[in-house]
């Protein structure tokens, strides 16, 4: 038995979830949170942005058979194929396009792929009675809105086509669960996803340069990147620098487990994150006493599209999905540095 499995059914129902881009940085993370709540996983992803090998680590860390399918959510074809051979309870939709600057530059790739695969996904559903749905959005389509954000604010336009593919299959789900009584769905908008699960056995694997930046600070601390640009000192917050609420990643799992649990008829929005805001230069700092390292850093011009706030009203999530984030800022960065430094795949 793997020394971090925590397997136990918690007295709760046992359901067969399909993970849709399961094997990437959170699916991977909600896998293990699933299974630890009780609950058995099938895995769909086209790997595009992962690695088969992290299948492998679920099951190492979770002691769990894991059925793993290597196509893609577009291919509707091989999404029934999956209905057909496993009984499926419900789906959590992660398998998307995720890289905002990418998205700018290839705005067609991006819809095509994280709308079609939605429609595909959700439609399949629907011909199977598969009613239980849960899919990843996006703080981003809060556009740039007052603080905290929450989630009856008017959404405004968001600046990059990624954020758009999220709110249109936000109002997808929206009209589906209107005209489909029986489906449910939730919308998690996540915050900012950071950390690593506790046995720095999976993380985030960034491809080349990160753009995100916990990812581009354990790089920093490693000495593959010799030192970190902040993007602006001159917004009207704390220090100057941009706020974001950063949330672990097993929180955010945990929060898809609730989901799940907690789902009811309609489509409803939950905010997935702390509440709280924590500016550059605090997680700079925060990360050089969690870990013991110093963090080289310089001031840059602003970032282009970035806004200077953002964090969430978590009141909703807290009484209707019964979830709050537990971990706090420095194992966040704890975390994020172990993995980092176990990380074997991770060369930029
Ligand atoms: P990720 O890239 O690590 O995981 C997404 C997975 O989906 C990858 O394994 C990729 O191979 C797979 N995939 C992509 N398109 C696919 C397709 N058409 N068919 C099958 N598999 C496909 O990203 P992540 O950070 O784990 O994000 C998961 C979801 O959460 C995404 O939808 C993302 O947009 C959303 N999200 C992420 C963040 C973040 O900061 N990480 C923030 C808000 C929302
Ligand atoms: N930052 C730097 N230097 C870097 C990288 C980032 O100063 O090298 C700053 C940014 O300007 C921002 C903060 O660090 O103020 C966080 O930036 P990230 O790139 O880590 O995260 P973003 O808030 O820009 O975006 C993330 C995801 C999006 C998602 C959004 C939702 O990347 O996919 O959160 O809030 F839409």
């Amino acid at each position: 038995m793997c020394p971090y499995s925590k397997t136990s059914n918690r007295g709760g129902t046992t359901t067969n979830i399909l993970v849709t881009g399961g094997a990437g940085y959170i699916g991977t993370h909600t896998c293990i949170a699933l299974i630890e709540a009780g609950h058995t996983v099938v895995v769909a992803d086209n790997l595009s942005n992962s690695k088969r090998e992290s299948i492998e680590t679920i099951k190492r860390i979770t002691n769990q058979e894991i059925p793993f399918y290597e196509v893609d959510i577009s291919d509707r074809q091989a999404v029934e194929r999956i209905f057909e051979t496993n009984h499926i309870d419900g789906v959590i939709h992660f398998a998307g396009l995720k890289a905002v600057g990418e998205s700018v530059e290839k705005p067609a790739t991006y819809y095509e792929n994280n709308l079609i695969s939605t429609l595909v996904l959700v439609n399949s559903c629907l011909k199977y009675g598969i009613n239980r749905f849960v899919f990843s959005s996006s703080a981003t389509v809060y556009g740039e809105n007052e603080v905290p954000f929450v989630e009856t604010m008017e959404r405004y336009p968001t600046t990059n086509p990624y954020g758009e593919t999220k709110a249109m299959c936000e109002r997808i789900l929206t009209d589906i669960a209107k005209a489909n009584p029986l489906f449910s769905v939730s919308l998690l908008r996540y915050f900012n996803p950071v950390g690593a699960h506790e046995s720095g056995l999976i993380g985030e694997v960034p491809t080349g340069i990160p753009n995100n930046l916990m990812p581009y600070l354990t790089q920093v601390a490693k000495g593959k990147i010799d030192d970190l640009s902040i993007f602006g000192n001159d917004y009207p917050t704390i220090d100057g620098t941009g706020v974001r609420d950063y949330i672990h990643v097993m929180d955010l799992a945990e929060g898809h487990v609730a989901a799940l649990t907690y789902l009811k008829k309609g489509a409803h929005i939950y905010n997935l994150g702390t509440g709280q805001g924590t500016s550059v230069l605090q997680l700079v700092k925060a990360f050089e006493q969690a870990n013991g390292v110093t963090i080289s850093y310089k001031m840059v011009p602003r970032r282009s599209g970035d806004i200077a706030c953002c964090y969430a009203d978590v009141d909703k999530a807290r009484r209707e999905l019964q979830w709050i984030a537990k971990r706090d800022v420095i194992t966040m960065c704890k975390d994020a540095w172990r993995f980092e430094q176990n990380n074997l795949h991770q060369e930029v």
